[in-house]
């Protein structure tokens, strides 16, 4: 009876342990520790940075290239950093970042600020052109780490 129930228990045991192994082999972000307010406040902005991203495509799709630049700096620009500043220390992402997390951020920032000058001429392939480097920093960052 013992016997069977030590089987049993390894037969449950075994592939959870081969399920984590196989999930934290297949992860290999950083994790940047934020407080929980810290945490809401971040995942909100990148919902607002997805949509404003999508609103910037549109823009540009509909050839109102002047507008997509003006949209990518109101709302992913360097003209946006700081946002934060007057909430509680806990509710603000980029000082709880870890620095090369935080300088990917900034970098986002002012890749968007380059396409939105890029765009002010309503040059459409010049502005296309400048439109990689702010989802490169998107990516970067996702690559590289996560906060839960
Ligand atoms: C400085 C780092 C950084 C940059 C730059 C960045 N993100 Fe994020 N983003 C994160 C982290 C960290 C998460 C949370 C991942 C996790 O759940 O662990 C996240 C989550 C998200 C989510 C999911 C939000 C949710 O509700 O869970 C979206 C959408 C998103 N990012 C879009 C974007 C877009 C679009 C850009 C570029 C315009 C961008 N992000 C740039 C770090 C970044």
């Amino acid at each position: 009876m013992m016997k069977r129930n030590r089987g049993f228990r390894l037969g449950i045991a075994l592939p959870l342990c081969w399920a984590a192994i196989a999930v934290a082999a297949e992860d290999g972000r950083q994790l940047a520790p934020l407080p929980a307010a810290a945490q809401a406040v971040l995942q909100a902005e990148m919902r607002d940075s997805l949509r404003a991203l999508n609103g910037v495509l549109e823009l540009l799709a509909a050839d109102k290239v002047k507008e997509a630049g003006a949209l990518a700096e109101k709302e992913l620009g360097v003209s946006t950093m700081g946002r934060h500043r007057d909430k509680p220390f806990d509710a603000r992402p980029g000082p709880h970042m870890p620095p090369a997390m935080h300088r990917i951020g900034i970098a986002g920032h002012e890749a968007a600020s380059a396409f939105a000058s890029a765009a002010a001429g309503s040059d459409r392939s010049k502005a296309l052109a400048a439109l990689p480097a702010v989802t490169a920093n998107c990516v970067a960052c996702h690559s590289a780490y996560r906060i839960r």
